[in-house]
């Protein structure tokens, strides 16, 4: 039985299955993209741990994993754009893929951006399972996208609501 499938909370947006395909295409994108360089992911925790996991093990070229926590405060549903970084990473002359869940507004990966870009990587660029490009305030561009989604507040596969949900196996609008 499905998680959840009594609660008239949900709207499932994406499936599993529709999932897993287009997590497997990303990876074969970044496989060939990073066949000829030192492949290094920074997983943003919590809510990309899932896609993260699934990620790698799609992909046909070694890696290296690591993760920092980004939290960001304000309402549950509004980030503030003041975030938080916590990371003990030196990434000094490395290929840098972030991995995330959401781009929404922009600025938790302007952030983290701006704080890895201290150390000087040799590349950065940034993969995101989910992106709202209609909530955007800053100007990120994201080099692999999963779904475009439009400006709907998501749960599951990793990403929460006040840290429920991040168990379903599948990606659902939560309603009102
Ligand atoms: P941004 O800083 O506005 O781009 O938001 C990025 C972070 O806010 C994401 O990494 C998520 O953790 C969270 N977030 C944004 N949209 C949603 C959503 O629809 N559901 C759950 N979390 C979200
Ligand atoms: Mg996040």
């Amino acid at each position: 039985m499905k998680k959840y499938s009594d609660s008239s909370k949900f709207n499932e947006l994406f499936s599993s299955k529709e999932i897993k395909k287009r997590v497997q295409e990303l990876s074969l994108l970044i496989s060939d993209d990073y066949m000829n360089r030192e492949l290094h992911i920074v997983g943003i925790l919590k809510g990309a741990f899932i896609f993260l996991a699934d990620l790698v093990r799609f992909l046909t070229i070694p890696c290296y994993i690591d993760f920092l926590r980004a939290s960001s405060y304000g309402s549950q549903k509004i980030s503030s754009g003041q975030v938080e970084i916590q990371h003990n990473l030196n990434l000094k002359g490395r290929h840098i893929l972030i991995v995330e869940d959401i781009v929404d507004t922009g600025l938790t990966l302007n952030s983290v951006i701006n704080e890895l870009q201290i150390q000087h990587p040799a590349s950065l660029k940034i993969c995101s399972l989910l992106d709202k490009p209609l909530a955007r305030k800053t100007s990120i561009k994201v080099d692999y996208t999963g779904f475009t989604i439009p400006d709907k507040f998501i749960v599951g596969y990793g990403i929460d609501f006040s840290e429920h949900y991040r168990e379903l196996p599948y990606i659902a609008e939560l309603k009102d």
